[in-house]
């Protein structure tokens, strides 16, 4: 019979073999974040639908199709959050940060919301890890943003993955290469899909970011396309390619796609994205930049700022279909007879203070307990005999090594501890 309820479309559960995967991830990211000198930041998972239509820009899919926006029984219109930047943002400045110290490095991780069509590698409830750095302008907050980004994909396993990066100049700059792009395109304009003729309208560099192959396949035929880099000012020139040295000196891998845009409207200078393009369509592992006016559209005072966010479902999805197997602590599973069953309970609550310990609560024959150790492939067998227990001894057999030994009850966990494998590095 089928189940009543199922998780709505586009959502999913993590069901226990995986969520080992995730905490996997997230610990070595967590890692990563504290040695970086990052500090969490946790912001609600809703806010008002106003912060985010507004600094996301009207013309983002973000905003125009994908944003779970709802009115509450107070009749307030709020929205789920889409992404983590414009709450981070709205709490610096609400909490006044920006008085306590002259740069913010923030960190979040957390559920976002985005409706779109579900398919591989996009989901309508995904996972990101955000990170921002606010208050400073220079070059070397962006080779920092970008070398912590390379260094958590890196404490993952991915070594191969190439960091694309591009400038977008400032908004009159994008006005200005969004009009050299109208024209590149208006030899194909009415060749173009729907939605890429919608998006030449209201706002050009959009059509970069298509997914129809057939825009692609139009574009390729054009003549070479007008470069954003070569619209830049001075300053915004200089900013580039001080970032692009410094991550030369960072000997971090990057290549410049000058038809890199991201799909959200507050970005200035800096733009990068990292993708898998073994995963198909939705190839983005993360992306981020420089956002440097998006505080004063909030309402505060000019703040520079830039950041990333990280969708880990596609890191985990891709690290999957690499076969990265996670390590699984080494168990130690305590067998008892009924005479011992108190004294291995007792064992058993005190070994779990510092080691996985299994143990049957069902108080079972012993041949049960034995298949059922087998079965889960502990490493080491605690045998809680009567003659022994009696004797406050006990049985420990290593099946990594085939051997056992009698030893006394208080020198257990000291044997353990230096047989025990440590763990952490990926297999
Ligand atoms: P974003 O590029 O919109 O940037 O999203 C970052 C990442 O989230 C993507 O590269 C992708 O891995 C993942 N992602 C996006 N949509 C989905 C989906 N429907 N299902 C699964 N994964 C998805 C931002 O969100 C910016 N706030 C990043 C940022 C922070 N910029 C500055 N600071």
């Amino acid at each position: 019979m089928a189940p009543r309820h199922q998780a709505p479309r586009g959502t999913r559960d993590v069901l226990p073999d995986e969520t080992r995967r995730w905490r996997w991830a997230e610990s070595r990211a967590l890692g990563v974040l504290e040695r970086y000198g990052y500090a969490e930041i946790r912001t609600p998972m809703f806010e008002d639908y106003e912060l985010f239509a507004r600094t996301a820009g009207e013309s983002s899919d973000v905003v125009q199709k994908e944003m779970y926006r709802f009115t509450d029984l107070g009749e307030r219109e709020l929205a789920l959050r889409p992404e983590f930047t414009a709450g981070v943002l709205r709490a610096y400045l609400e909490h006044g940060l920006g008085g306590r110290a002259r740069v913010h490095r923030l960190w979040s991780a957390g559920p976002v919301f985005r409706y779109g069509r579900p398919q591989k590698g996009r989901w309508r409830q995904f996972s990101q890890l955000n990170c921002e750095l606010v208050g400073s302008p220079a070059p070397g907050a962006d080779v920092e943003m970008i070398t912590l980004f390379v260094d958590l994909y890196e404490a993952w396993g991915f070594r191969d993955l190439t960091v694309l990066v591009n400038s977008v100049g400032q908004p009159a700059t994008r006005r200005a290469y969004g009009e050299a792009l109208r024209g590149w395109l208006a030899p194909v304009r009415t060749e173009l899909s729907e939605d890429s003729r919608q998006r030449l309208e209201v706002n050009p560099l959009r059509v970069l970011d298509t997914k129809d192959e057939g825009d692609h396949a139009l574009m390729r035929k054009l003549p070479k396309m007008p470069r954003m880099i070569e619209t830049l000012d001075a300053e915004d020139r200089a900013h580039w390619d001080d970032v692009l040295a410094g991550l030369a000196a960072a000997g971090i891998r990057a290549e410049v796609d000058d038809g890199l845009v991201r799909g959200l409207d507050y970005y200035t200078r800096t733009a990068f994205e990292v993708h898998d393009r073994s995963l198909g369509g939705q190839s983005a592992l993360g992306g981020g930049g420089r956002y440097d006016g998006l505080v004063e559209m909030l309402g505060g005072p000019p703040t520079p700022g830039v950041g990333f966010a990280i969708g880990l479902d596609r890191v985990l999805l891709s690290l999957e279909e690499r076969g990265l197997e996670t390590p699984a602590p080494e168990t130690v599973c305590v067998v008892a007879m009924d005479a011992t069953r108190a004294t291995a309970t007792s064992l058993v609550r005190e070994l779990r203070r510092e080691f996985t310990v299994e143990y049957d609560v069902e108080a079972r024959g012993f041949g049960a307990q034995m298949k059922a150790a087998g079965k889960s492939g502990a490493r080491f067998l605690v045998l809680l005999g009567e003659e022994e227990g009696a004797r406050g001894e006990v049985a420990l057999k290593d099946s990594k090594t085939g051997t056992q030994q009698t030893l006394r009850r208080d020198a257990l966990a000291g044997a353990l501890r230096t047989r025990m494998a440590p763990t952490g590095e990926p297999r």
